[in-house]
């Protein structure tokens, strides 16, 4: 008999699964759309005749597929009771639908190894969500050393993986490796998401690109094997240090998400397609984002010095220039004057804010601003109150040293009385000030991350920390929070479905933040994209930009202005307001569908809107090297349709005209010459 077989269908793509009597079910096919009417063809066992020095059982590449009966490929599961139980065979499997059409439940059981398994994907315009869980049905505890969230079939043709890497000051660098018969792996092992490894990557397969990325904000593992019938499995799930998740009789432990897509409309597409994903994820105050408010950063323009007068003075400026949303960052609790002390001891710092906080905000909000405030609850420095009350709060190795970053040590976020002491501090700030916004910042690095009873507690200490920010997020709703880790060290699926911005990195240098703005864009769209003005010389780099460049490229995100703003020549305060109303006047473009591209000699563009509506920006990254300029080729636009194309911006230029779409896409936009770290915008509309 044909077994039964699962099809979704999104908008653009397709995923089939065929579910065999008494087996885990098997991937079909993950791929471009497929008509409603396809017919799939002879079941799969039923294609593959034994080939030599096989076992006569054949074993495809199943959504769950698992070690020592006969799959030889990556297991989705390695675990073991002291030994026992090593390999795992799925024979009960039941398929339901929760939702037809758009969500399917697979329950798995194994009734040797004593385990069951229900992996649940949900389609989503085309984006699949996989939810995976893993319970122990033994007497006996289970040692885990892996677990994937999702085994994703990849097809035969997959040539390359485009994977981020990074360090601060410098994340999602875009990394392409070709995919051969050795496996491709990357770990994190960091403790967060980490500036290093972006838990997601792309695939291109002949035209369609793949990608996927999972939904967790600690360590993490991907993997992509070929398979010997050329197709490739790609792996990702979280990296579990030896020891670190022993299940007792009966405990379930839940995969992080995983989110997966593809196109054969190209990586643009792939995009769209996280963006709306992410989007649908978000939990924004009052069920629906507002559009988001221009900051005011205090941190490179104040650092620790925190004078307050100059902070009331600068909240005037901040408001004539347009800012709307004034966050005070490090500096402002009780003794921290540097980043040697004070992390822990959450209230207002009595000399530098004599009166609280209370009177800073009152005057910001009075201005028609919001007030926001930068926390690191997760961190304790040696020299806090907090600390010499409870050092041992701190995660720690018995008879190991304690290894400081930045002069800190990292909390213990699975104990109650921890996270207790941490929500009544932040708390009573809240209920006390006009907060609208937290700044949530974790700067260092897990090691040793041990709890009290010496296992590594990476894992429980996201746990932790997801139920923290859940608990503020439930106790003041209306406050906004913002993923900080020394910039973006923890930028991922997980996180934003608790918070409403990350800020990207630390480098607001506008040349570093045009090449790494794109790869973060890939993954997450504009609005959640923290991008700031920053100041000339760039502190991360020392490298020099004009006003008008670092606003043109930090108008991709959700803008922000960190500097001394009462340094600003008249002029440029000028300039600064210009570029604040320019973006308040796109920003409903700005966070909306987005488009990136490379032209030709070292120019980038970078569009948002909708192929009817859109702003255009055109960075010249490099002097020219041809002695007249190329026309830009937009792809995104519609074909078919007439544009009507303007120059705006602050820094327009010459006169715009009529053209045609598919001249745009395939001849492309003239644009004037450009001087090197400059920057032409345009408003197309279909005429
Ligand atoms: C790291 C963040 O990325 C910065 O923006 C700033 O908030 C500092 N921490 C403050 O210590």
């Amino acid at each position: 008999m044909t077994p039964p077989l699962i099809a979704l269908h999104g908008p653009g793509s397709t995923l089939l699964i065929e579910c065999p009597a008494g087996a885990p079910p098997l991937w079909r096919y993950w791929g471009p759309r497929l008509a409603d009417d396809f017919a799939a063809g002879p079941a799969l066992v039923d294609t593959r005749p034994t080939p030599s020095f096989s076992l006569d059982q054949t074993v495809p590449f199943s959504v769950f597929p698992t070690f020592g009966m006969g799959w030889f490929g990556q297991s989705a599961l390695l675990a073991h009771r002291q030994g026992a139980d090593f390999s795992q065979a799925f024979t009960q499997c039941e398929a339901d639908w929760l939702e037809q059409g758009r969500s399917v439940r697979f329950t798995l059981q194994d009734d040797i190894a004593k385990l069951a398994a229900a992996i649940t994907i949900t389609l989503d315009g085309d984006v699949l969500t996989f939810a995976t869980s893993l319970t122990n049905l033994g007497n006996s505890p289970l040692d885990l050393q892996w677990l994937a969230a999702a085994a994703l079939p990849l097809p035969d043709n997959a040539a390359a993986v485009q994977s981020f890497s990074g360090r601060h000051n410098y994340e999602f660098i875009a990394q392409t490796e070709p995919l051969g018969r050795a496996i491709w792996r990357k770990e994190n092992r960091r403790g967060l998401t980490s500036h290093d490894a972006f838990p997601g990557a792309l695939v291109e397969a002949g035209g369609t690109v793949y990608g996927a990325q999972l939904a967790w904000s600690g360590n993490h593992a991907q993997t992509i094997e070929w398979l010997d019938d050329g197709r490739y499995q790609w792996q990702l799930g979280e990296w579990l240090a030896p020891g670190e998740i022993s299940l007792v009789p009966g405990e379930t432990l839940a995969c992080p998400p995983v989110l997966a897509t593809c196109s054969d409309q190209g990586a643009a597409q792939v995009a769209q397609n996280f963006h709306a994903a992410i989007r649908r994820r978000m939990d924004w105050p009052g069920g629906a984002m507002a559009p988001r408010p221009v900051h005011l950063n205090t941190w490179e323009g104040f650092y620790f010095k925190h004078d307050l007068p100059a902070l009331f003075e600068l909240a005037d400026v901040a408001a004539e220039v347009g800012i709307e949303r004034f966050v005070l960052d490090d500096g402002w609790f009780h003794r921290r004057d540097d980043d040697t002390r004070a992390l822990g001891d959450w209230w207002a710092d009595s000399d530098k804010y004599p009166h609280g906080l209370a009177p800073l905000a009152q005057h910001i909000v009075s201005k028609g601003m919001q007030f926001g405030l930068w926390v690191e609850p997760e961190m304790v420095n040696p020299d806090s109150d907090l600390y010499r009350a409870h050092p041992d709060w701190a995660l720690q190795l018995a008879g190991r040293p304690l290894l400081t970053a930045r002069n800190q040590l990292v909390l213990d976020l699975s104990r109650p009385e921890v996270t207790d002491y941490l929500f009544t501090c932040i708390a009573a700030l809240l209920e006390e000030l006009p907060i609208a916004y937290l700044k949530w910042d974790h700067n260092r690095d897990l090691a040793p991350a041990a709890g009290r009873d010496c296992r590594a507690a990476y894992h429980r200490q996201v746990i932790g920390a997801y139920a923290l920010f859940d608990r503020f997020r439930a106790a003041f709703p209306k406050v906004e929070i913002e993923a900080c880790a020394g910039g973006g060290g923890r930028i991922d699926a997980g996180i934003i479905a608790r918070t409403h911005r990350f800020w990207t990195s630390d480098c607001i240098d506008a040349v570093m933040r045009a090449r790494m703005q794109p790869g973060f864009l890939q993954f997450m769209p504009p609005e959640v994209m923290g991008a700031h003005i920053g100041t000339a010389p760039a502190h991360s780099t020392g490298r020099s930009q004009s006003l008008d460049f670092r606003a043109a490229i930090a108008v991709q995100g959700h803008l922000g202005a960190e500097f001394n703003l009462l340094e600003l020549a008249a002029d440029e305060r000028a300039r600064l307001r210009n570029w604040i109303l320019f973006y308040q006047q796109w920003r409903h473009l700005l966070h909306s569908q987005v488009w990136t591209g490379e032209a030709g000699d070292s120019m980038i563009w970078h569009a948002a809107g909708s192929s009817a509506e859109w702003v255009l920006l055109v960075y010249r990254m490099e002097p020219m090297s041809y002695r007249h300029m190329p026309p830009v080729r937009l792809p995104f636009v519609d074909h078919a349709a007439l544009y009507d194309i303007q120059p705006i911006g602050p820094a327009a230029h010459e006169p715009g005209g009529t053209f045609d779409g598919s001249w745009l896409a395939k001849a492309g936009l003239p644009v004037p010459p450009m001087k090197a770290e400059s920057a032409v915008i345009y408003h197309g509309k279909r005429a």
